[in-house]
């Protein structure tokens, strides 16, 4: 998409956000994994806008740190003092020097602004002739926005703000959301005429609208309403998960229940897959194609293979899970955890750093950190490495087809052979050979009559 003439991008984001009561600047709030800026800057390079100049200033190392992970072609320029939207589009001015052609303005609070939009702005403004084109909307309330004025013709005179608004002026139902395509020539021209003398005594973008000929394009309120608040944080990242999820199951995902499934975004999840209600897949996390995945399950930063099948409420992170496993219900895979092609990973069981081979069971109230698992192992009931000694962590190894009985205790470093057999109940201080059968139980005595003659009596009641 384009029209032929450069694009530039101007992303506003050095605001505080006051009203948002945070720390953390405004435009770094997240929805769906990312931080809102994300969502408008993205939009913008849809457009193959260049160069595009993110404007920062409250906590401007954090966004610039952020926002030039997620976008490393993004160039930065500082506001230090917040002196209002015209201000912070100057300051952008030395990043664009030697560019010629339209500057696209979005402000980096409006996340659920489409592309298709943008474009509207752009072939609004090349129809047109004029200098600027705005996005504007008619939001149900549009108290605190600035208003549309229009001439006798019909024709945009001007923006006012609320707070410089006469009471006829405050009437206008047509509002300016802070998106806009200017001519670059036009915009540092007409910015450097700007003053301050308005009731917030800022240096306002708006105020440039009126010294050229400029054209509306009306958008959907949904679309271009910001967030300044937490409330309206919480409903666009509802809108932005709407969007994600539509486009999952466009893609042939089933989501049981939309409404309560949370997938951030830039994870893709292969088709015949299901996501049962409350399913939450977060980071760099990828699913592949007809996996099961269960109620209430959280999966952050974790590749699950083909044909998986995960339980309900299991928890993933950093975890990696091979073809055809099932994991769960009740599990916890953590950083370093790999489940080999169809293991069975059940309830309560919990690896860490842990390579856990091809068709090995684990199926009940076990931990195995720092391991390696061989392929078809069997690891009993309440099996636990011990790896850590108070200051190191060790490792312990499985070999293939090795059987461990339920609560065993593998006290680390320590290395059970390939096809060896642990008895149960025991606790492993030394290798195993193969094939061996290792048992370090005591033998057990039992003491005849013992009850009648020494148990504790009960105390009598009353
Ligand atoms: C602005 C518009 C108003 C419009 C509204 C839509 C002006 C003067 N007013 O008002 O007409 O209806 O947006 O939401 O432009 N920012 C900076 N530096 C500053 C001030 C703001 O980078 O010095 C950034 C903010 O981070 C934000 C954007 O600009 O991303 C808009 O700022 P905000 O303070 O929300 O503007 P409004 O007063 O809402
Ligand atoms: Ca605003």
């Amino acid at each position: 998409m384009s029209n032929g003439r450069k694009i530039a991008a101007v992303v506003l984001a050095a605001g505080k956000g006051t009203r948002m009561k945070s720390e953390r600047a405004k435009v770094l709030h997240r929805a769906s994994g990312r931080p809102i800026a994300y969502y408008p800057i993205r939009a913008a390079l849809a457009l193959d806008c260049s160069p595009l100049v993110v404007v920062v200033g409250h906590q401007a190392e954090q966004a610039q740190s952020e926002i030039g992970q997620l976008f490393p072609s993004a160039k930065f320029a500082l506001q230090k003092e917040q002196l209002g939207t015209g201000h912070a589009v100057l300051c952008a001015e030395d990043a664009l020097r030697g560019f010629s052609g339209d500057v696209l303005i979005l402000a980096a609070d409006v996340p659920l602004v489409r592309a298709e939009t943008l474009q509207g702005l752009i072939d609004a403004k090349k129809q047109s002739g004029a200098q600027v084109s705005l996005l504007t909307s008619r939001p149900k309330d549009p108290r605190g926005y600035g208003r549309v004025v229009r001439n006798a013709k019909g024709e945009v005179a001007r923006v006012v703000e609320e707070k410089d608004a006469s009471p006829e002026e405050k009437k206008i139902g047509e509002v300016n959301v802070s998106i806009y395509l200017f001519d670059a020539d036009f915009l540092f021209r007409a910015l450097r005429t700007v003053g301050r003398g308005n009731a917030q005594g800022e240096y306002y973008l708006t105020d440039v609208v009126a010294q050229g000929r400029a054209v509306a394009v009306l958008a959907e309120e949904a679309e271009v309403s910001g967030v300044n608040d937490r409330a309206q944080l919480a409903s666009s990242a509802s809108q932005l998960r709407q969007r994600k999820n539509a486009q999952l199951m466009k893609d042939g995902v089933t989501l049981v229940d939309p409404a309560v499934t949370y997938v951030d975004e830039g994870i893709e999840v292969g088709p015949d897959s299901v996501l049962e209600p409350l399913v939450s897949l977060r980071g760099k996390t990828r699913v592949g194609r007809a996996v099961e995945i269960g109620q209430g399950c959280v999966i952050v930063d974790s590749e699950i293979a083909d044909g998986v099948r995960i339980l309900p409420y299991s928890h993933f992170e950093g975890a990696k899970v091979g073809r055809g496993a099932i994991v769960g219900p009740f599990a916890r895979l953590r950083p370093g955890a790999q489940v080999g092609e169809a293991a069975h990973i059940g309830n309560f069981v919990e690896l860490k750093k842990t390579v856990f081979g091809k068709g090995s069971k684990a199926n009940h109230l076990t931990y195995l950190g720092d391991a390696v698992i061989g392929e078809g192992c069997n690891i009993g009931a309440g099996t636990i490495t011990c790896n850590y000694d108070g200051a190191n962590k060790l490792p312990t190894t499985v070999e293939d087809g090795a059987f461990i009985g339920s609560d065993t205790q593998l006290v680390a470093p320590v290395r059970v052979g390939k096809g060896a057999y642990v008895g149960s109940g025991s606790t492993i201080r030394e290798d195993v050979p193969p094939g061996a059968l290792a048992v370090s139980a005591g033998k057990q005595r039992n003491i005849e009559g013992w009850v009648a003659k020494k148990a504790p009596k009960k105390a009598s009641k009353g």
